[in-house]
């Protein structure tokens, strides 16, 4: 057929949807872990109220409950326990991987590397709850090795008698971590560990509806939690709190940062038109780990809420669940550089139950686009062009 044939055939609409920018409301996809109810301002875990499990369970409880539907009796508690314990080495090519990366990497980016360098040690086939947990074992590894070969210390051993929270704390300063910080780590990581259908999630689950492999659906998540509009704002939080300094500061600041058009960390969401749970316990949290720090968080939260809303009458934003993590993991001792990752160590839970529920019903997520491009031109070959 000519081309001037082709171009005379009636161009038939493949796409007879607009697209929804974000893909804001759409359901991409079903699942039995989480709900985020935006309007009533609930989080769901399996059936469970966030704020019944954020101090009272552990983080093991919670990736239990993600990975096998119930939350554990005490023996399956300890199995897990065990499972996890056993599962704390890092490999040695990995080890290598993370020794070779330059002190000034950012921690997400030799986070990213290390799981990159872990999915080439015969990570291969269909995801398996095994790999799930040996995953998410070796997170807080991963990130303390790097912390310490940065700043040139001595690698630690895990210590198989310390839950999840308690041993990232140790693998990082070599100090038995206080009891109040490892409950403050241990409920932002109950918190954290699964939301929805956020960015990181459905970018794993895409990739694992390709039928790849777990360590790549959980490198692409990675990647996508990086960003400062999603996992990347809570250090972001901390680099504002530190600008203003003082309360008397704080109207000023963010008058001309609204002003300005800048995006104020820490606010705002896709999903919750009211205030995000998570903020709400971490607030809490925050204010008894660190009342002095409090004063000036809660200022700026107060400040911040009215001149937004008083830049735009009528769009609501509200506290969202990083503005206090900021507050909560500094008060534990982590470096703001750590935030972020922290988060993932927590995600990962999240994100490999995600990648076995998608696994285990798939289909290929494979959307359609609204091509806004030309049509209809008419080719030239290169030499008259
Ligand atoms: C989280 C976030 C990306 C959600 O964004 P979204 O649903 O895509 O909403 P939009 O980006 O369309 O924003 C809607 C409006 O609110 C404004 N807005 C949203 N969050 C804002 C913030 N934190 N500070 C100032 N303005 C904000 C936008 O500029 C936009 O204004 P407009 O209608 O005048 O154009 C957004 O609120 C944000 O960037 N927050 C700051 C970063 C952050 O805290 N991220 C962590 C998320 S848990």
């Amino acid at each position: 057929m000519a081309i001037s044939d082709r171009e005379n055939i009636p161009q038939k609409d493949s796409n007879p949807t607009k697209a929804k920018g974000g893909l804001e409301g759409i359901v991409a996809a079903t699942t039995a872990l989480s709900k985020v109810e935006g309007t009533a301002g609930r989080l769901i875990y399996q059936g469970y109220n966030i704020h019944d499990l954020a101090r009272t369970t552990t983080f093991e409880e919670i990736a239990h409950l993600l990975w096998f539907g119930h939350l554990p009796n005490q023996q399956e508690l300890a199995n897990l326990h065990t499972r996890l314990a056993a599962e704390r080495t890092i490999p040695n090519s990995v080890m290598q991987t993370i020794q070779a990366l330059p002190p000034k990497t950012e921690p997400m980016d030799a986070l990213r590397t290390a799981v990159s360098a872990w999915g080439a040690t015969d990570i291969t086939g269909k995801p398996t709850i095994d790999q799930a947990m040996a995953l998410t074992a070796r997170f807080p590894l991963f990130l303390a090795a790097f912390h310490r070969l940065r700043h040139g210390q001595e690698l630690l051993e895990s210590q198989p008698e310390l839950g999840h929270a308690a041993n990232y704390l140790y693998l990082l300063t070599g100090k038995t971590p206080k009891v109040e910080h490892v409950k403050g780590l241990n409920s932002y990581l109950v918190l954290l560990a699964d939301h929805g259908m956020n960015a990181s999630t459905f970018t794993a689950r895409i990739v694992a509806s390709t039928e790849s492999d777990i360590a790549s659906a959980v490198v692409a998540a990675i990647g996508a939690l990086k960003g400062p509009l999603h996992g990347g704002a809570p250090s972001k939080v901390q680099d504002m709190l530190n600008e203003i300094g003082t309360v008397d500061k704080a109207e000023p600041w963010l008058r001309a940062e609204v002003k300005q058009g800048g995006r104020v960390m820490g606010f705002g969401h896709r999903v919750y038109k009211t205030e995000d749970p998570r903020a709400e316990e971490l607030r809490e949290m925050a204010r008894v780990a660190d009342p002095q720090g409090f004063v000036l968080a809660r200022r700026v939260e107060e400040l911040a809420l009215a001149i937004l809303e008083e830049a735009k009458p009528g769009r609501r934003l509200y506290t969202n669940v990083e503005f206090y993590s900021a507050a909560l993991m500094g008060s534990v001792g982590l470096p703001g550089d750590l935030f972020t990752p922290t988060f993932a160590v927590s995600r990962c839970a999240g994100w490999t139950a995600h990648i076995l529920e998608q696994a285990n019903n798939n289909r290929l997520i494979r959307p359609e686009a609204d091509y806004t491009g030309p049509m209809d031109r008419h080719f030239v070959a290169l030499d008259k062009r």
